[in-house]
């Protein structure tokens, strides 16, 4: 028996790749209820103007809080965490984990200090990574490559449509010309689905790094340090929420039925 009903975590991607940080909270922190919003009405968010986004995001979520009223809010993309968790926090009290590119773990990681970020096109040229660079690897040599056409790719294959293998070896043809490169981050949540195809177009040489497990265990953290709850919360029910009600969306409502969400609802935000 329970003594605790689950806790309510709001993780927010633009499309479905933040269902990559989804699994990993999910497997270190299984009782958790989790409202899942794919803000796919502006999809895709990497290549948006800086001021788009956090306009974007200053609309949307006192919507989103109010009416989902979670205990904490998983920001599952890097394209907006780079931009926006000052923004956000100043919005609510409500505990805000940003999931940003893994910098720091790769260049520790790093052998030969040559390594790769492969990110959305807005990530790869914030501020925010540039001084993720600056601090945790001033000693390395880091090659960037903002893709957002990999980002598609990653929705495609979780729509179980065909990955076009030839573009993504185009995209990571920066990395493939770098013989010592030995270290990858993917520094957009959509890019751990391509995983298998990025292994083997780049060969045992290089390890690819994400953020996946640091954030859930950061999660794991902040639910346990949240203050006792008043109110018991009813339901244990996780709920995928698209912005956007189009074809797209409604084609993937099977696989996320699949994936163990228990309904997929569409609000008009
Ligand atoms: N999954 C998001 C990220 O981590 C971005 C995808 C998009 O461009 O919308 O950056």
């Amino acid at each position: 028996m329970k003594d605790n009903p689950p806790h309510r975590i709001l993780i927010f991607d633009s499309g479905i790749g933040g269902l990559s940080i989804n699994d990993e909270i999910k497997q270190l922190v299984p009782d958790t209820a989790v409202t899942y919003v794919a803000d796919n009405r502006i999809y895709p968010y990497g290549t948006l103007s800086e001021q788009a986004l956090i306009e974007r995001i200053a609309r949307l979520f006192p919507r989103l809080i109010e009416r989902f009223q979670p205990e904490a809010i998983v920001i599952a993309c890097n394209s907006a965490s780079t931009l926006v968790l000052d923004h956000l926090r100043e919005l609510t009290r409500i505990p805000v984990i940003g999931v940003v590119p893994a910098i720091k773990p790769a260049a520790q990681y790093s052998q030969s200090r040559v390594i790769g970020l492969l990110a959305t096109p807005g990530t790869v040229r914030r501020a925010y990574t540039d001084r993720l660079i600056q601090d945790f690897a001033s000693h390395c040599r880091v090659i960037r490559v903002g893709s957002h056409e990999l980002v598609d790719q990653a929705e495609n294959k979780l729509r179980g449509l065909a990955v076009d293998r030839a573009a993504i070896r185009r995209v990571i043809a920066p990395f493939l010309e770098e013989p010592a490169l030995d270290t990858i981050v993917l520094g957009c949540t959509h890019f751990p689905f391509l995983r298998q195809e990025l292994n083997q177009l780049l060969g045992d040489r290089v390890t690819l790094i994400d953020s996946g497990q640091a954030i859930a265990r950061r999660t794991d953290y902040i639910l346990k340090t949240l203050p006792d709850r008043l109110q018991a919360h009813h339901t244990s029910a996780d709920c995928f929420i698209f912005t956007r009600d189009n074809d797209s969306a409604h084609h993937l409502k099977p696989h996320l039925l699949e994936r163990g969400f228990a309904s997929v609802e569409f609000i008009d935000h």
